[in-house]
């Protein structure tokens, strides 16, 4: 059997080509009084995986109206020569969003990076500017991932009040932020949140306790199905290369959960793939539609 024939499935391949399909509406509006969003994406050295998630972002923005550039930089470019084609980029205003592909060579900054990019033209939502934003609840540009799974719990009527959720991974891009969203005093959080880690003692015990849990760790089949109550709602973020001799590719996707003692359990559960990644993907066009909307006066200025 495969995962998209179980009831209980959250299908984020679905919902995200139906986000797609009305942001190239409201994109095709937005073009007759403007011209078309830009997205400009670099990526610095020949990383696969790098260049099939920038693949996927160039190929969505060409199917909702978005104009995309991608910009290729050898693998041993100097850092300063990235930054200055960043701070080019910044003073550019045909370009509305820029996004840097994850993750860079050892020898560049990474953190130095993200600070570079202009904070209203973030769309990756990484700039301390825009995380600040989401604590003190005024949020801009949501980190991607995270906005994506706020999506599929709204548009899947996941109740989160006073829900028990409970986050593993502390990232700056998906774990953390999602903290942040889903204990936010308003509609569609105020969640109870626990934010668990590598140091954390007694995860299956906090697992138990969770009505909602998102796995955001990197680690294949970490969760169990014994570690889950019955009717979690489960969000499955992990992305992980397994290595698989009779697929096509020489290895498979797997998820932080392990789906076949999981799903029999969970009301609700993310599959892998066709779970968050294509999320990530129409939020990255949500937020470069929006980056284009305040660049033209629509919305509190930022520099
Ligand atoms: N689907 C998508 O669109 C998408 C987007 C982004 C990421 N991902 C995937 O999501 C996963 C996490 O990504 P990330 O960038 O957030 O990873 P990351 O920066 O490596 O963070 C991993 C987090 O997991 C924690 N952790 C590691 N081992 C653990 C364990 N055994 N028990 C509990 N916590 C543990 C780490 O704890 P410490 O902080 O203590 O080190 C860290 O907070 C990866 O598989 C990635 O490929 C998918």
């Amino acid at each position: 059997m495969k995962s998209g024939d179980f009831e209980n499935l959250i299908d984020g391949k679905m919902i995200s080509e139906e986000i797609l399909s009305e942001l190239k509406i409201e994109i095709s509006d937005f073009s007759k009084k403007s011209r078309p969003p830009k997205l400009t994406v670099l990526i610095v050295g020949e990383d696969p995986a790098s260049q099939v998630y920038v693949g996927m972002k160039v190929k969505a923005s060409s199917k909702c109206g978005i104009d995309s550039e991608l910009i290729e930089m050898p693998g041993d470019i100097p850092e300063e020569t990235l930054i200055e084609r960043l701070k080019r980029l910044n003073d550019d205003d045909s370009v509305d969003g820029i996004l840097v592909q994850l993750p860079l060579p050892d020898h560049i900054n990474e953190q130095k990076v993200i600070e570079t990019i202009s904070p209203a033209k973030d769309v990756d939502g990484f700039h301390p500017y825009n995380l600040g934003r989401i604590i003190s609840e005024k949020a801009r540009f949501i980190p991607c991932t995270p906005k994506g799974i706020m999506e599929l719990l709204s548009r899947y009527s996941v109740e989160t009040e006073g829900k028990e959720i409970v986050i593993i991974g502390r990232s700056l891009i998906v774990g953390k932020p999602m903290a942040m969203l889903l204990s936010a005093k308003s509609s569609g959080a105020n969640g109870t949140v626990t934010l668990c880690h590598s140091r954390t003692k007694n995860i299956p015990g906090i697992v138990s306790r969770a009505d909602i849990l998102i796995a955001a760790v990197g680690s294949p089949g970490l969760i169990t199905g014994e570690m889950v109550r019955e009717g979690v709602v489960v969000i499955d973020v992990g992305m992980n290369r397994v290595d698989d001799p009779k697929a096509k590719k020489g290895y498979h996707l797997e998820g932080d959960v392990d789906f076949s003692s999981v799903q029999p359990k969970a009301s609700l559960i993310t599959p892998v793939p066709r779970g968050v990644g294509p999320m990530t993907v129409a939020m990255l066009m949500k937020n470069t539609l929006q980056a284009a909307e305040w660049a033209r006066g629509d919305g509190d200025d930022i520099q």
